[in-house]
């Protein structure tokens, strides 16, 4: 498991023999969860389980961090922020484009170069698919996409990795049902895309109006990955270890096609009575009407845990984009 140089609460190791490895993320962008390779995923995660253990640092003393949301949020904001000032970083930014001078008409592209004139890092969460690799081609210091459309949302399935492994204990050899929007839903299309790097074979249930993106679909059969789709979350339950709830994307939705699916699949105690016992339930939340608060209560749901680990993998991530040194 890598440990973190510099940090006194990581220094059980012996400063002269232990070898010191490639920190595979420094001043790197994270744009799409397509650019990164399974030793950059597994360093990730590996430095997340070392933050859940001990959170609090000040490794990112004196590091600035734009938090650049132009679109809603509140757990990819929100654990970010915490992530940046458990490692005692300071955050600028903004949660929506209220205020900003692209009210009066200024490109994405000058607001961006001009914040990298200002901080060490950008996160940037936006409505347009593409938004954050244009952030990047401007900035001059690394760039993480919180999420661009439909397109990516590459942090959170660094997020739905680390929960499954810890979970599960594993990554490999597991059935993942994913319900819900897959035509809009971008946690699902960098989910997805993330499964060639381990044996995890998908079921698919969406309506079919919502059904996952041919382009994604030929990029999953390229990659290897196993997949099917499916009618019903019955067929599913009692086949997966992890059923990957989403909720309808309304807002991507017109208002005819979101007011017949809204209530299509909804998650309930009763349709887990066929479920294997060490099945775990994740959602990148927010929740609409698709998991019964009834739920929460039962062994099955993990969605909070999920959503508790954002900062750990925010911190790591955020720490290895900064700091050049990591050592195994
Ligand atoms: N999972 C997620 O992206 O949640 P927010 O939209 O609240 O950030």
């Amino acid at each position: 498991m890598a440990i973190l140089h510099s940090e006194k609460c990581f220094s059980s190791r012996s400063q002269q023999s232990d070898p010191m490895i490639e920190n595979l993320m420094f001043q790197r962008d994270l744009l799409s969860i397509k650019d990164l390779s399974l030793a950059q995923i597994q360093q990730i995660l590996s430095v997340a389980a070392k933050f859940k253990a001990h959170p609090q640092t000040n490794i990112l003393n004196n590091k600035i961090i734009a938090h650049c949301f132009f679109e809603a949020s509140t757990r990819t904001r929100l654990s970010f922020e915490t992530a940046t000032l458990r490692l005692g970083g300071h955050v600028i930014g903004f949660a929506s484009s209220e205020g900003l001078s692209v009210q009066k008409g200024e490109s994405l592209h000058d607001t961006m170069r001009m914040i990298s004139g200002y901080a060490d890092l950008i996160v940037i969460r936006h409505p347009k698919e593409g938004a954050a690799r244009l952030a990047a081609d401007v900035a001059n210091i690394p760039v993480i996409n919180a999420g661009d459309g439909a397109n990516q949302h590459p942090t959170q399935t660094l997020v739905d990795l680390f929960s499954i492994q810890e979970c599960q204990q594993r990554l490999n050899g597991l059935s993942v049902a994913i319900i819900g929007d897959l035509k809009y839903g971008r946690t699902i299309h960098s989910f997805a895309q993330a499964c060639k790097f381990f044996d995890i074979r998908l079921f698919f249930v969406a309506p079919d109006a919502l059904t996952l993106p041919e382009s994604i679909c030929d990029n999953l059969k390229k990659d290897g990955v196993r997949f099917s789709f499916h009618q019903s979350l019955e067929e599913v339950i009692p086949k997966v270890d992890i059923l990957y709830m989403t909720r309808i994307q309304q807002e991507r939705c017109n208002k005819s096609e979101y007011q017949q699916i809204e209530k299509q699949y909804v998650l309930t105690p009763a349709l887990l009575d066929a479920a294997k016992p060490h099945l775990k339930i994740l959602h990148p939340l927010p929740r609409l009407n698709e998991i019964d608060v009834a739920v929460d209560d039962l062994p099955y749901a993990y969605y909070f845990q999920q959503a508790a680990n954002a900062v750990y993998v925010r911190q790591a991530l955020l720490t290895l984009m900064l700091n050049q040194e990591v050592i195994a």
